[in-house]
């Protein structure tokens, strides 16, 4: 067989083993772009309990107003937290924060990564199976682990809402300490805190998915012109 093929069929058989490998761990979401309510709680989530350690340096904060219909006074009380050289950061400036990288590293072991493209990277799954994963484990120095990305250096920041899960002789998380929401309430907010991360890591999906449908409907439109065109030439020559 030729060379070529062989590796096409290696490169197909491995991403299927990819797929096989993560696919059993990763709980599904249902990420919803068009649902503008869903990114606004997504977008208010984030800023609330993320922003301080993760940035997304990536996107810009104008970029709320079009996208997903929040105002700029909104923006400018509620999302930006920030202040740069003295004043409070424009609107048109990329979110970033103002942690010390080498005192958080010092905290954490790590730098919190920036989360602009992680939807896209990890995938929206992996972000929600994270995020509805950690436990309480007492021999790690935030007092938690977790199932997806064990020995995981960032914090429960969630778990005020979520309670503490704890883990039991069958590696089954069992809620052991309530928090503020209900199980699926938890969940509902990480949906939209997801669908969020996912838009941000691809803003243009928005504008895609509505250019395609036009462009769907005049292939369709156009499909049948050229039907009616191939009648025209053909009925000559039969
Ligand atoms: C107190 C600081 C802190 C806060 C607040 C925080 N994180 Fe993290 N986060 C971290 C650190 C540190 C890591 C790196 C962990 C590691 O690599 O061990 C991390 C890692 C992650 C990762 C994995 C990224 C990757 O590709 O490896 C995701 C996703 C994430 N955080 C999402 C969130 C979300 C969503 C929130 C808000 C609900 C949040 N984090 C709040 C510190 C924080």
């Amino acid at each position: 067989m030729n060379k070529k093929y062989v590796f096409f069929f290696i490169l197909i058989f491995s991403t299927q083993l990819t797929y096989a490998a993560s696919g059993g761990q990763l709980k599904p979401v249902q990420i919803d772009l068009g649902n503008k309510a869903s990114l606004q709680r997504g977008a208010q989530i984030f800023f609330n309990n993320c922003a301080g350690c993760h940035t997304l340096q990536y996107h810009r904060y104008s970029k709320f107003v079009g996208d997903l219909g929040i105002s700029e006074d909104m923006i400018k009380s509620n999302l930006i937290l920030t202040t740069s050289k003295g004043e409070k950061t424009k609107l048109g400036s990329t979110i970033v924060n103002a942690i010390n990288h080498d005192s958080i590293k010092e905290g954490f072991g790590v730098v919190p990564p920036d989360l602009t493209l992680t939807a896209r990277s990890r995938g929206s799954e992996w972000i929600y199976t994270f995020l509805t994963s950690f436990y309480e484990d007492n021999t790690r120095p935030m007092g938690v682990n977790n199932v997806l990305y064990p020995n995981v250096n960032m914090p429960h920041v969630l778990w005020y809402k979520e309670g503490l899960k704890e883990m039991d002789e069958n590696n089954i998380l069992t809620v052991k300490v309530q928090g503020q929401l209900t199980q699926k309430e938890y969940e509902q907010e990480i949906t939209d805190l997801v669908n969020f991360l996912t838009y941000v890591s691809e803003p243009a999906q928005l504008e895609r998915y509505s250019i395609g449908l036009w462009v769907m409907l005049f292939l369709v439109f156009f499909a049948f012109i050229t039907y009616l065109l191939k009648i025209e030439y053909w009925r000559d020559i039969k």
